[in-house]
């Protein structure tokens, strides 16, 4: 067979665990595999590297992708559709394997509909993707989330401070969640439910009072209190999946920064995780977790199983519709929410 390869959106510490992966599993069985570079755009302009084993030796340690990544979106260029089916038959693929989040897998999933072989696999630092249990990314970020708030807790703690710490997520707060809960954030506040920041000033104004003279604010990107909204600016532009920026201009951990340090006379700063987040060499269990869904995605090449992506369930990995996955995001259950909120404060 020869099989395509390509990985868009937000790169994700696991990407190159699961090139290594599917390369390998498929060069053990005669396929040919192919890399396309830049995400979808690598498959319009059909711009694209032959994988063999010796090109992806070992690269399960590295984060990042070595096919590189764009947030391309098809149906918004000019003759995309058109480019990809060309790229189909001038490279004579017989299918494709996208690895991306929502986007990435929404484009997979109505080119299946067009008649294209294509597969998916899961991935985003984030965790947002329904239909699978984890995607792989989001153990390598939320360790650092874990790792940069027990470092903030030090400063904090010596300059009796309060960190307002922003975390990546735009519409799910797990990285918020899990990354605070795991570092010992004091209060932790997720897209999913809108804040109140005169409530976040009283539960801080009642830990100082009670002798704990510091505390760590963890706060998703995306959380919202409505009240502050006009305050958050964003840039104004939107990527092709019509996502507006977070994380540049004035984001939600700087206006909240400010309004705590105003209504509390608290001495408040602000951090910014930023990309550092989506960065550096993945956990054994994102690099263990992308092997897998590799072989599993190669399997389901064999098998003809398309317009499927390869999912972790509990302990195992199996095939199910992408379209499982798409259409709505996986947000944080509201009890997993009020359990983590018993340790605030
Ligand atoms: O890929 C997910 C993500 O890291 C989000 O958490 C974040 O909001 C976004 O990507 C940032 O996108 P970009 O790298 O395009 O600025």
């Amino acid at each position: 067979m020869h099989i395509g390869l390509l990985t868009g959106g937000g790169d994700a510490p696991g990407l190159n665990a699961v090139i290594r992966s599917i390369t390998i599993r498929g060069k053990k069985n005669d396929h040919r595999i192919t890399g396309f570079l830049r995400g979808w755009k690598g498959v319009i302009e059909n711009d694209s590297i032959d994988l063999d084993i010796d090109r992806v030796r070992d690269i399960h340690m590295e984060g990042g992708t070595i096919l590189l990544s764009s947030r391309t979106n098809p149906f918004k260029v000019e003759k995309g559709l058109e480019g990809i089916k060309k790229t189909f038959i001038d490279a004579k693929l017989d299918c494709l394997v996208a690895m991306g989040g929502e986007d990435t897998l929404g484009v997979a999933s109505r080119l299946n509909a067009e008649g294209l072989s294509v597969i998916g696999v899961p991935k985003t630092i984030d965790n947002d993707l329904n239909a699978t249990d984890f995607t792989f990314g989001f153990d390598t970020a939320v360790n650092y989330v874990m790792k940069a708030l027990d470092m903030l807790h030090t400063t904090a703690r010596s300059h009796e401070r309060i960190i307002v710490v922003e975390i990546m997520g735009r519409h799910a707060g797990w990285m918020a969640l899990h990354g605070g809960i795991a570092g010992g954030a004091h209060v932790i506040l997720i897209p999913e439910v809108e804040f109140n920041t005169d409530e976040v000033c009283e539960l801080l104004k009642k830990r100082y009072s009670e002798g704990n003279r510091y505390a760590i604010v963890a706060v998703a990107e995306g959380a919202i209190d409505p009240k502050l909204q006009r305050h958050v600016m964003h840039s104004a532009e939107k990527d092709s999946f019509g996502h507006v920026q977070l994380g540049t201009g004035i984001g939600i951990g700087e206006v909240l920064k400010n309004e705590i340090a105003d209504r509390t006379d608290l001495e408040t700063r602000h951090v910014v995780l930023g990309h550092v987040q989506r960065g550096g060499s993945p956990t054994a269990f994102d690099r263990v977790l992308g092997t897998r869904l590799g072989v599993k995605a190669v399997e389901m090449a064999e098998q003809g199983l398309f317009g499927k992506m390869a999912a972790l369930r509990g302990t195992e990995i199996i095939a199910v519709d992408i379209k499982e996955a798409i259409g709505t995001l996986k947000t944080i259950p509201i009890e997993q929410y009020e359990a983590a909120k018993l340790f605030f404060g």
